[in-house]
């Protein structure tokens, strides 16, 4: 199997100004022949743009400034892509959305969104960007996912369950492409922190957590490498490892135990307010107004 063609490729990154996208992109910037960075704020990408450069004159950035939860934005960025002649070697979903709410008192605006960030947009990619690496025979899809798609999360039920499908996506995904030059990896990480910034999941588990920058380089290591899986970090390796070895009905009092948690630090109420009432909305359609 031939590793993803990385090296003076051109490398598509989702979500690239956040945290591993960053590290991603510091980490690539120096191989790569040509970076197209995409995230919400141009203020955070035209910075990440300057940065880059000055590590590596010669490499091409090109930054565009996409809300991936807009239909219309994300066929601007598709057309973006056509009308600068973009051949993407690689392509790095990363930008998603979390939750930490208990599901009928989430707004239907935020369900929305996160369907659309963690679902529908690596699919949507992952369909135009596909069909020309396999014509090529080679090309790479990096999928950053969650460990939480392993747990049973009240607080986080959508979260969690579409982290389940970009595992399932993935996995099969590999399988179809691997023997034609095409590699598929999702990365899983658990908890992370910023070196020399605030914690970005809260306080960092000295043992399960690894900083943004490790886990950025420990998932390039395993994509290279052509894993199906990576989980960053040596404790959450382990943990994850033994994770399908429990019952899940262990998994369900862990879920109970992590809900009551959220209770005592009274982010979620046990009587929970009456749930606004707000019009469905098709996932075709444009963002619910929030
Ligand atoms: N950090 C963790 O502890 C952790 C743990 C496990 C898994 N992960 C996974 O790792 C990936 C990246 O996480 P991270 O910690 O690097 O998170 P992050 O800092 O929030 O990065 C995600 C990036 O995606 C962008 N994004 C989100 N919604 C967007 C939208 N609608 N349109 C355009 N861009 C959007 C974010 O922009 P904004 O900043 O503007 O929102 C951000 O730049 C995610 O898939 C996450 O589930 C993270």
């Amino acid at each position: 199997m031939l590793p993803p063609p990385i090296d003076q490729g051109t490398v598509l990154i989702i979500g690239a100004t956040g945290g591993i996208g960053r590290e991603l992109s510091r980490l690539l910037s120096r191989r790569v022949r040509t970076l197209v960075l995409v995230d919400r704020y141009a203020e955070r990408l035209e910075p990440l743009r300057d940065e880059l450069l000055a590590r590596n004159p010669t490499l091409g950035v090109l930054i565009h400034r996409c809300d991936v939860g807009s239909p219309r934005e994300v066929d601007l960025l598709l057309s973006y892509l056509e009308s600068h002649f973009v051949r993407v070697d690689v392509l790095v979903n990363n930008a998603a959305v979390g939750d930490r709410s208990l599901y009928a008192e989430e707004r239907w605006g935020r369900v929305e969104e996160m369907l659309r960030a963690n679902v529908w947009l690596p699919a949507l990619l992952t369909h135009r960007l596909l069909g020309p690496m396999l014509e090529r025979g080679r090309g790479g899809v990096l999928n950053i996912g969650s460990g939480a798609a392993h747990f049973i999360l009240p607080g986080s039920a959508t979260f969690a369950a579409t982290q389940r499908f970009l595992d399932g996506f993935s996995e099969a995904l590999r399988l179809e492409v691997r023997e034609r030059g095409v590699t598929v990896t999702r990365v899983a990480p658990g908890p992370l922190w910023d070196e020399g910034r605030e914690d970005v999941t809260g306080e960092p588990a000295p043992f399960f957590s690894v900083s943004l920058a490790r886990c950025a380089r420990e998932a390039l290591a395993g994509f290279e490498r052509g894993e199906a899986l990576v989980y960053p970090g040596f404790g959450h390796r382990w943990m994850m490892r033994l994770l399908p070895l429990l019952p899940r009905g262990f998994k369900r009092a862990l879920g109970r135990l992590a809900l009551r948690g959220l209770r005592r630090e009274s982010l979620l109420s046990p009587q929970a307010p009456p749930v606004r009432a707000e019009p469905p909305v098709l996932l075709t359609g444009e963002p619910s107004p929030a």
